[in-house]
């Protein structure tokens, strides 16, 4: 049995639904708020609980025997992405877990002082790779299915923001690719006790992006590039009545600051050891959004 956390997010969906495919059991974490409804139509066992709560975390990993820790926190860091974490990571010990993988970030080893999630990933990474449990941590760039919000209201309005840097390069990866890997590493001898580097097959830059949606749509995109000092000016504002909301964004601003992308050699060495070749940022979106 698979336990799932994150299970109504973009990767943990997935994930839920390829392991359904397979007919492998899985238990889906998921909160009483959550929309959980086409989890239960794919048969998964629903368990109801928050991951702030440590006896729901005890309660959900009984009897069993792979984890796969795809939830991401949103504000709530220390308790979600951090001590959440560290409990299921706890508790697959104690139950004897055959394999525990987690979702990190790329970036996660780069010492970001000022993005609290990154800190909080590399803490747990690293807390796992000492458990003695078998483990493969997975590193994404940006998600494809981030885009698909942006994508819709580009189809109406022709509009895409982009704050800062315009040629930073990206690798944004296919959600879909992403969650393969996730569900075959357990049955991989070459992706245990590994950390993997996870993007798409090209290095993109970030004015790319909207470029791809005007050859989807077939429109001309109207780019807005605020300069990133704006943010910078109104999250000092907001850290004058707000400090714990000004500290959530220093993620925020850390992921439109910095670069985030594989090389050609960590993408060549996924598609051997997955045995598959990554999709594109345009396939993926054409899929989900073509007219
Ligand atoms: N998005 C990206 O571009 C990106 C890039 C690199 C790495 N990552 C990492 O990849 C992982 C998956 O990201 P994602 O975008 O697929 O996530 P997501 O769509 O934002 O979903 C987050 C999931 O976590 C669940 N969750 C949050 N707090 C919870 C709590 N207290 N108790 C139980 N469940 C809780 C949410 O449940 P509800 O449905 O109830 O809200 C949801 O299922 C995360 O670890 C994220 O940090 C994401």
């Amino acid at each position: 049995m698979f336990l799932v956390t994150g299970a109504t997010g973009a990767i943990g969906r997935r994930v839920v639904r390829l392991l359904h495919q397979r007919k492998i059991p899985v238990r889906a974490f998921v909160r009483l708020t959550s929309h959980y409804s086409e989890l239960e139509h794919r048969e998964a066992e629903i368990f109801i609980g928050d991951l702030q709560q440590e006896k729901d975390i005890y309660k959900a990993c009984q009897g069993i025997e792979y984890i796969i820790s795809t939830h991401g926190s949103g504000r709530n860091t220390l308790a979600v992405d951090y001590r959440a974490n560290i409990e299921l990571i706890d508790q697959a010990k104690a139950n004897g877990v055959q394999h525990f993988v987690l979702i990190s970030v790329l970036g996660a080893d780069r010492d970001y002082e000022d993005a609290l999630v990154f800190k909080a990933k590399r803490a747990v990474e690293k807390y796992l790779a000492t458990s003695g449990l078998n483990y493969t941590i997975f590193r994404p760039s940006g998600l494809a299915s981030n885009l698909l919000p942006l994508g819709e209201s580009f189809r109406h309005t022709g509009l895409y923001l982009l704050i800062g840097e315009s040629k930073h390069r990206t690798s944004i990866v296919s959600t879909d690719d992403v969650a393969k890997m996730v569900v075959d590493c357990v049955n991989i001898t070459a992706a245990q006790n590994q950390i993997f580097p996870v993007g798409g097959p090209e290095i993109l830059m970030r004015e790319d992006i909207p470029q791809i949606f005007g050859r989807i749509f077939n429109r001309e995109p109207i780019i807005i590039n605020p300069p990133l000092f704006l943010l910078d000016g109104l999250r000092g504002a907001l850290g004058l009545f707000n400090p714990e909301e000004q500290q959530n964004l220093g993620t925020f601003r850390t992921l439109l600051a910095s670069e985030f992308f594989c090389t050609p050699e960590e993408i060549a060495n996924l598609e051997s050891i997955f045995g598959f070749k990554l999709e594109t940022l345009e396939n993926f979106l054409s899929r989900y959004l073509a007219v």
